[in-house]
């Protein structure tokens, strides 16, 4: 049995105070988005007590999908890698970057630079895809944060990226392990196109081609549930966890993160999830659970 829990979008509050050299371009428009909405709806105490809870669970590997920082200011990298850090060692947690860590050019240098260990295959090497081996579960980490123009939250892998996880899917798919694809931006979405994967129909023909057990995402901040097309009849899920900061009563879920425990071989999965949340007391509380398959 392997414990694996996933939590999302942590946009850490409150927001470093920008330099005015910091406020051009995008990041004056996210800034004022910030200070008018964003600060209202996450919030530091309620991430740590999503954190905390994790800690109780006692799980094998933490995913994170994306989303630390909020307007790319550099200091939001290294608070961030504090933030990780406290979750726990890199080795034990795997990020992926979304579209508020890659916010501007400079971000991907940041991010690789504060937070390179999370992101990274097991012999330190980084890049997207990569792959990480944790007992019979194999993590494979993609990169769909891309620089957009203000007001944009697209994501983008691009064909280099879908190439290479096509190949690494491919190996894998004959190989007795659970492969769980972990990436911000969810392949199927009923967001506003500007908030969509652009090339989220090439993922789904990768993933349709050559299979997965599990996608793991975040970005829309709300539960969400998608079964994707797989190899032979099979059926992928590809499960979406609200922020893990986000207060109750914004208009998307309260904070919550899931637990899946996984075990079986091959061609016989079994895979329960569990989601605990944010309850109306300030509690947080198991709130769903049920078999995935199996
Ligand atoms: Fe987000």
């Amino acid at each position: 049995m392997f414990t694996l829990a996933h939590l999302s979008d942590p946009h850490l509050a409150p927001l470093p105070a920008p330099s005015w050299r910091e406020l051009i371009g995008k990041r004056a428009t996210g800034y004022v988005n910030w200070q008018r909405n964003r600060r209202f709806i996450h919030d530091a105490t309620v991430l740590a007590r999503i954190a905390a809870d994790i800690k109780t669970q006692a799980a094998d590997h933490i995913a994170v999908t994306g989303d630390i920082a909020n307007i790319g200011l550099a200091a939001e990298f290294s608070r961030g890698r504090d933030w990780l850090e406290d979750l726990g060692s890199a080795p034990d947690v795997t990020f992926v970057p979304g579209n508020h860590d890659i916010y501007v050019r400079e971000s991907a240098g940041f991010a690789a630079r504060q937070w390179g260990a999370y992101m990274c295959d097991d012999d330190g090497v980084g890049g997207f895809p990569f792959v990480r081996r944790r007992g019979n579960v194999v993590l494979i980490g993609l990169s769909s944060g891309v620089p957009t123009a203000p007001f944009l939250a697209t994501g983008w892998l691009g064909a280099t990226q879908s190439a290479e996880l096509a190949i690494t899917l491919n190996k894998l798919r004959n190989e007795d392990v659970f492969r769980v694809v972990l990436v911000h931006h969810p392949p199927v979405s009923k967001a506003a196109q500007q908030n969509l994967l652009m090339d989220a129909r090439i993922l789904l023909r990768v993933i349709a081609t050559h299979g997965a057990d599990l996608l793991l995402h975040g970005h829309d901040h709300i539960h969400m549930i998608n079964w994707l097309e797989g190899p032979d009849g099979t059926r992928v899920p590809a499960v979406g966890v609200p922020s893990a900061s986000a207060v109750p009563h914004n208009d998307k879920d309260a904070a919550a993160y899931n637990l899946y425990r996984i075990d079986g071989t091959r061609g016989s999965w079994q895979c329960e999830l569990t989601s605990r949340g944010l309850a109306p007391s300030g509690e947080i509380t198991q709130q769903k659970r049920y078999m995935l398959f199996g």
